[in-house]
């Protein structure tokens, strides 16, 4: 059986979930959904980011002892999962003791193969990005430095143990540009971050050349003790990235390489936000491979929410929360508006008037009117009872052609993350439908032509059961419901079932509608 490994970013714990958490989870979800109807062993993990200075700090703001402060917020990331309607296999939270195993032995793993050593840093460091930055990166207001982030940075100077990073650029850059397809490839997508991170890379071994100690990586602190102790070394605690990133692995049950789940290892793909892509491509598959163990296939950056046309930023006080957002709207149409409002891995701006047009036009007026039409004219004319499965007439053609190609064109577009892309493949085959059933009329075909009326309904509940299948990962409460109104089985939901259509007769309960307008300020 094909197996997927599935991952979002941890969720720092400093603060309350807001839309960016729920966005990439959200994405990572329907692919995790859709590779189990296609039949997947499917291992989709989600969790929270506990340790570092930036946590360690909040929890001093709010006046708790770090482990009660992440107990607590953690539990509203996990919260967050629920009402969004996530489907993760597993929640890790670097706090617990199966983590700090991992990471240990990771590190223990580095220092026998002289990956890591111990030296002295002094550098600019920003604690909300948790991330050093060269003097040349910079920029500076009143007397304070700040990185390309915006984030304030302090100068740092403390002992600390290094990794062996430069080493390993070349071997990501071969890595990088290896074919589709060959197990040692690690996929960066899109196409421009993949282009910014080698750009990146090679930058930096033309500055300091290939091998050069600069280009290694602080990832030990003294400053601070909220994190994963280093073996043998206690007054160093890890950098927080390389304690995040192993959660990847501690999940799959390293270092035990006999765990149920070291199976799913590499990831497939991690998801992650744009600004988090260095991490995730270079210093993660570099610990990786230093420690003789495989790197991540795949590595998508998708970009970032703007809200009515402004940055979204606690100061501003414009941060959406989604829990608002599920509550106002409904689970469903925001899980479809997120994903098909903006390209996957491009920005886009979050607008109410977006968000009604989408949901009025293409959720109410062409999917739910489409089936609600089909629906009640089968209701109405045919007692309620599926017709018969009829030919394909020649007026009939253009709907099986959508059709009979929908569900791999939509994963496509999926193994691709192009969310929006298979959400318009969809759509545009709604769209025919439309048109189909106003040319054909069932209605007036009532009264002339009873056999062509059964027809007709016959091929839009089929062509209906087509849409909700396939849109089941992206909203799965609503997509359930229709499927109960078109009477398939619980267990003929899968891809595979498409091609065996419902017996003649099949009783269809009253349709109801599925989706609500939303009024237009
Ligand atoms: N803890 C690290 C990740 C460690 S992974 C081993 C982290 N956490 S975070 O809480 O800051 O999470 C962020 C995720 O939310 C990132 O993927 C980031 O890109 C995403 N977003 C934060 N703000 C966002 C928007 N305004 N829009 C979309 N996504 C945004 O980074």
């Amino acid at each position: 059986m094909s197996r997927s490994y599935i991952t979002t970013p941890i969720y720092y714990v400093n603060d309350k979930p807001h839309i960016g958490h729920a966005y990439t989870s959200l994405a990572a979800d329907v692919l995790a959904r859709w590779k189990r109807l296609e039949g997947h062993e499917v291992f989709f993990l989600m969790g929270t980011d506990e340790h570092g200075q930036k946590v360690e700090k909040a929890a001093q703001d709010a006046g708790l002892d770090p482990q009660a402060f992440t107990d607590k917020v953690s539990q509203s990331f996990r919260e967050l999962a629920t009402v969004m309607g996530f489907s993760n296999d597993d929640f890790i939270r670097t706090t617990e003791p199966r983590h700090k195993a991992a990471c240990q032995a990771l590190w223990t793993e580095l220092a026998k193969r002289d990956e890591i050593y111990l030296g002295h840093y002094e550098g600019w460091y920003a604690v909300r990005d948790e991330a050093f930055y060269g003097l040349d990166e910079l920029t500076e207001r009143d007397g304070v430095k700040y990185a390309p982030s915006g984030a304030p940075v302090a100068w740092v100077k403390e002992p600390s143990y290094f990794f062996r990073l430069g080493k390993w650029l070349p071997e990501l850059l071969r890595r990088y540009d290896l074919p589709a397809g060959h197990p040692e490839r690690i996929d960066i997508a899109p196409e421009s971050r993949r282009n910014e991170v080698i750009a990146f890379i090679k930058q930096g071994i033309k500055d300091f050349g290939a091998d050069s100690p600069k280009l290694d990586l602080s990832i030990s602190r003294t400053s601070f003790t909220w994190g994963v102790k280093v073996p043998g070394d206690e007054a160093h605690v890890m950098y927080v990235w390389l304690d995040a990133l192993t959660n990847y692995i501690t999940a799959a049950g390293y270092p035990d390489a006999n765990a149920e789940r070291w199976k799913f290892w590499p990831a497939d793909i991690h998801f992650v936000g744009k600004d988090i892509v260095r991490f995730h491509t270079i210093y993660w598959p570099a610990f990786l491979l230093a420690a003789g163990i495989p790197a991540a296939k795949r590595v998508f950056a998708h970009g970032w929410w703007t809200n009515e046309g402004q940055k979204i930023s606690k100061s501003l006080g414009n941060v959406i929360d989604p829990l608002a957002l599920v509550e106002e709207y409904g689970l469903d149409p925001v899980r479809y508006f997120l994903l098909r409002e903006v390209p996957f891995g491009q920005d886009g701006d979050f607008s109410r008037a977006a968000l009604a047009r989408r949901l009025n036009g293409e959720l109410a007026d062409a999917l739910g009117n489409l089936a609600n039409r089909t629906l009640s004219l089968i209701q109405r004319n045919c007692e309620g009872k599926l017709p018969a499965v009829a030919e394909v007439a020649e007026a009939d053609a253009a709907l099986f052609a959508g059709l009979n190609a929908l569900v791999g064109e939509v994963a496509g577009q999926l193994n691709a993350q192009g969310f929006h892309l298979a959400l318009e493949a969809v759509m545009a085959a709604v769209r025919d439908a439309n048109g189909y059933i106003t040319v054909q009329a069932p209605w007036a075909l009532k009264k002339t032509d009873l056999v062509r009326m059964n027809a007709v309904l016959r091929h839009l509940h089929t062509a209906i059961r087509a849409y909700a299948t396939v849109l089941q990962p992206f909203m799965p409460g609503t997509m359930a419901a229709l499927l109960d109104q078109l009477a398939v089985p619980e267990d003929q939901r899968g891809f595979a079932a498409l091609a065996t259509p419902l017996p003649e007769g099949t009783a269809l309960p009253p349709p109801a509608p599925l989706f609500r307008k939303i009024e237009v300020a």
